[in-house]
């Protein structure tokens, strides 16, 4: 059995979300113990327009008080140069850019069309990489759209390919309001890993109808390697009607080890996390 990274997204795709005010304080305890946890990558925030996600407004000052441990990957989502810059400024060494699948959701999300936000992305990655900065994407609703319902395979395929033509190291092929099943996950990646190669892909899945899991046991069939998740099972997108938490740590690590595959990460470290953030001692 093989090593699974599972790259936690809490911090970032859960709290965006959050309609009470999470403490910044509170935000860096969460990440450290998520850290503690052993958890080998963590989104930590986004450094996208505090008017959009005010929820976001504090990446600066959560990536300056978080400790990071040598061997973790700390990350962050930036939307364009401005977000890059912040990230920079903020030490960041890895970023993710997020381009969707329907044209309506791109434009609802980050007011740009999808070609226009490819664009931009070209250039967030030019400067990352200029800066020595790593970067990630995302490819939102490539299993279905709120606003528009089905998204072509062949689209999925097109931009995911282009996105990693842009010289990024990965795409989180992403259900953003969970709506994919096992049977729709196998018919993807078959079509999808004829022409891409699974190391380059990872799976990201929300868990609004309970399919997030078997969506993964489906993805360990295609040798995909990489799944994001949130502790607790929290997230959703503001942008996005109806997406309710990702796929949660815990689970997802319980039926890892269960398969005998290795995460280095500790179940009860990522509860104690989660728990902490709802004002737990
Ligand atoms: P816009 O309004 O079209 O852009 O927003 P703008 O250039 O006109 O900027 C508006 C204001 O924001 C300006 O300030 C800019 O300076 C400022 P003003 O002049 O009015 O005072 N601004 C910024 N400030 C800080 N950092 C920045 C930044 N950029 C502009 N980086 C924009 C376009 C892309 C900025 C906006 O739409 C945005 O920030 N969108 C982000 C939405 C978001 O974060 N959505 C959730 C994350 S995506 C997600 O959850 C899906 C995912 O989990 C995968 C999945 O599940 O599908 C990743
Ligand atoms: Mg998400």
């Amino acid at each position: 059995m093989s090593s699974i990274l599972i790259y936690e997204v809490g911090p970032r795709d859960g709290l965006q979300n959050e309609a009470a005010n999470v403490p910044t304080t509170d935000k860096i305890a969460f990440v450290d113990r998520l850290t503690t946890a052993g958890l080998p990558a963590i989104e930590v925030s986004a450094f996208v327009s505090p008017k959009w996600v005010p929820q976001m407004a504090d990446a600066v000052e959560v990536f300056r008080g978080i400790t990071r441990r040598p061997g973790t990957r700390y990350s962050a989502l930036v939307p364009n140069l401005k977000g890059l810059d912040r990230a920079l400024e903020a030490g960041v060494t890895e970023v993710a850019v997020f381009a969707a699948a329907s044209e309506t959701f791109s434009r609802r999300n980050i007011n740009q069309s999808i070609d226009a936000s490819l664009a931009t992305y070209a250039e967030v990655s030019r400067a990352a990489e200029a800066a020595g900065v790593r970067v990630r994407g995302y490819l939102s609703t490539a299993f279905g759209c709120p606003f528009e319902g089905d998204v072509p395979i062949e689209r999925v395929i097109d931009l995911t390919s282009r996105l990693l033509g842009l010289g990024l190291f990965e795409v989180a092929v992403s259900d953003t309001i969970g709506i994919a099943h096992p049977g729709q996950v196998r018919m993807a990646l078959t079509a999808m890993t004829r022409s891409l190669p699974p190391a380059r892909l990872a799976l990201h899945f929300h868990d609004t109808r309970g399919t997030a899991l078997a969506n993964v046991l489906a993805s360990l069939e295609f040798e995909i390697r990489t799944f994001d998740a949130s502790a607790g099972g929290l997230g959703g997108c503001p942008y996005a009607p109806g997406a309710s938490g990702n796929l949660a740590t815990e689970d997802l690590v319980y039926l890892l080890h269960g398969l005998g595959h290795e995460t280095g990460v500790r179940v009860d470290g990522v509860v104690q996390g989660r728990v902490h953030l709802d004002g737990e001692p």
